[in-house]
């Protein structure tokens, strides 16, 4: 028996008993006759001390050196109040050196002094750390408790191919070379949309997977090339179904996990997302909406207003006291190029009623009072304005309007707001590509009601699609799909696809809905999003074993790689000549 306990384990009620520990060293300290060591596992910390008897080979002890020891509980004289096992300490009988550890790159404590490459470069020690030990735990934890869940309501796990044919997700595919069909290419699922639809054909009615999903596009915070989802589809429902079964889940997880009750759910149309918000995941953890002045803020002489499609305010309440210093940032903020705004304009809303703003030379104090009343500012609030053409103008009072939601401690991570964004646009013009594209995926029905004009505006087309979004962040993406050839035939036709590619590529999901395929929809959850929300973190990279860095390598395997010309040669993939 390696074990008799583990390190996070022994209490006061454990005084005298003989036990056997296994750990890796954390630290030790020699206090001359004798040596106290803390030793480490995932269950906790717990103090060793060594005697005179084993001082000599207690003090080579070095950080991760991994023992065992055989020893007595005894009473702590100096408790620590800090740690579960803190009322107690070992007296050390037998030492056994099961492995010695190199001194570590960086400290294995919770706020280490490792850079993030060195330590992505050594993961498997970084992830001896409590940070990261939590973070894989809390993950653990939402899938035990999503499973549970969607078993309670009859979901199926049901497992699907990675190696697969291109699905359109909207980003590339990574490819795998076939040996044994020579020029012929897999693709790794974008995610298992093709596949759910099939078993929904084939009669499964709810089926879900925690699944890997891989996608070659630009890295972010929340993205990373391998994904994980919880990917889920069920058969005869309607948009209204799927919302309430997986609000169900959400409120479950919270319960569950965090012990939180959600006190709303709300939903919100696509429209009034961005007319509101200027985003399609709005942070409603906050107020700050937008408020469209052009009625009052043109034709006074502001030529840039004047030839604004838009000219959009927000209300930071209380920031009327604002420095000239504090309103240049925010200027120098809008414009960098990352939000591209060409100037701010503010109207401080002084305490005594009157106004000061940085246009004062177009507006009368009346004027600038309108724009208060049209924004409900009251006195020592400031207002901020940007104009422009309306869908940039949106976009950039978006970015400014989260910005000073974190300046001004408005996004506490502790705080859940989570939101339905329903009737997303079903295609999206592609500016690059001249064509129209699908906003979410080719198999998502559009709304009855506005069939008529596919032709037309199809840009007006909206869709049975919706977002789940919670905290500004999209958790999980859905749709009602289409579930008759010819309207799939149809949609394939606006998205530029001629008849003989759509046959070659979706062929074989055409043919399926010929043999009596049920209504249906689902949607999918970004697992490792959902995981890094519930730990309070912006990025999911620690919610993930072994993540790839920003640029999708992975340092410590040093992944990709060249492969040898043998085997490009047994890929019929082209060795480039030696030089
Ligand atoms: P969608 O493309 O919206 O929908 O993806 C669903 C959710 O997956 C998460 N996600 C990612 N997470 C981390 N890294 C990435 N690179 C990444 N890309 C996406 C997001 C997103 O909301 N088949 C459809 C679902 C359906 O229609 O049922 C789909 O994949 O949280």
């Amino acid at each position: 028996m390696y074990r008799s306990h583990t390190n996070g384990e022994l209490r006061l009620e454990n005084i005298n008993n003989e036990v056997t520990l296994c750990g890796w060293v954390q630290k030790s300290r020699d206090l001359g006759a004798m040596t106290f060591v803390d030793l480490r596992d995932r269950y906790g910390i717990t103090q060793l001390i060594f005697g005179e008897e084993h001082s000599e080979v207690a003090k080579s002890l070095g950080r991760e050196d991994v023992i065992q020891i055989k020893g007595t509980v005894i009473e702590r004289e100096s408790k620590n109040k800090n740690i579960p096992t803190g009322e107690i300490e070992i007296t050390v009988a037998e030492l056994t050196i099961l492995n010695k550890s190199k001194t570590p790159p960086f400290t294995i404590e919770d706020e280490t002094d490792g850079g993030e490459e060195l330590r992505m470069q050594y993961r498997y020690l970084d992830l001896r750390r409590n940070p990261l030990q939590n973070a894989l735990k809390l993950r653990h934890k939402l899938s035990i408790e999503i499973r549970k869940y969607l078993d309670s309501i009859n979901f199926f796990e049901i497992e699907t191919p990675y190696l697969i044919k291109s699905t359109p997700e909207g980003a590339r595919d990574f490819v795998v070379p076939s040996r044994m069909n020579p020029n012929e290419f897999y693709a790794l699922p974008q995610s298992p949309q093709t596949f759910k639809q099939l078993l929904m054909v084939s009669g499964y009615d709810r089926y879900y997977q925690i699944v890997r999903c891989f996608r070659d596009e630009d890295l972010r915070a929340d993205r990373q090339p391998e994904f994980t989802q919880i990917d889920c589809e069920m058969a005869f429902v309607d948009q209204e179904d799927v919302l309430n079964t997986f609000e169900g889940m959400i409120d479950y997880l919270f319960k569950k996990v965090k012990g939180i009750e959600l006190s709303s759910f709300p939903r919100m149309d696509y429209a009034k997302a961005m007319e509101q918000y200027g985003s399609d995941k709005p942070d409603i953890r906050f107020g700050m909406t937008f408020n469209y002045i052009n009625e009052v803020a043109q034709n006074k002489g502001f030529q840039i207003f004047d030839d604004a499609e838009s000219v959009i305010a927000i209300v930071a309440e209380d920031c009327s006291t604002y420095t000239r210093k504090e309103l240049d940032k925010l200027v120098d903020f809008v414009k960098r190029p990352q939000v591209g705004a060409k100037g701010l304009i503010y109207v401080k809303c002084n305490e005594d009623g009157t106004f000061k703003s940085s246009v004062d030379k177009f507006y009368t104090q009346d004027d600038l009072k309108a724009w208060a009343d049209k924004c409900n500012a009251k006195a020592g609030d400031l207002i901020l304005v940007l104009s422009g053409d309306k869908a940039t103008t949106q976009n950039q009072m978006n970015v400014l309007r989260l910005h000073l939601g974190d300046e001004l401690g408005l996004r506490n991570p502790n705080e859940y707001a989570p939101l339905w964004v329903y009737d997303f646009p079903l295609l999206e013009w592609d500016e690059d590509a001249q064509r129209y594209h699908a906003m979410h995926h080719p198999f998502t029905s559009p709304k009855q009601e506005d069939m008529h004009l596919l032709d037309s505006k199809p840009g007006e087309v909206r869709a049975n699609a919706y977002d789940l979004v919670l905290n500004g962040t999209e958790i999980g993406g859905g749709s009602i799909r289409i579930h008759d050839k010819e309207t799939q035939a149809l949609m394939f036709k606006h998205l530029g696809f001629s008849e003989e590619e759509a046959k070659a590529q979706f062929g074989f999901l055409m043919n399926a809905f010929e043999y009596g395929a049920p209504p249906h929809g689902g949607i999918a959850l970004g697992f490792d999003r959902l995981c890094a929300l519930f730990g309070g973190q912006e990025t999911i990279r620690d919610f993930i074993a072994f993540p790839k860095n920003n640029s999708g390598r992975d340092v410590m395997i040093d992944s990709p790689s060249p492969i040898s010309s043998e085997q490009l040669e047994e890929l019929y993939l082209e060795t480039t000549p030696e030089a």
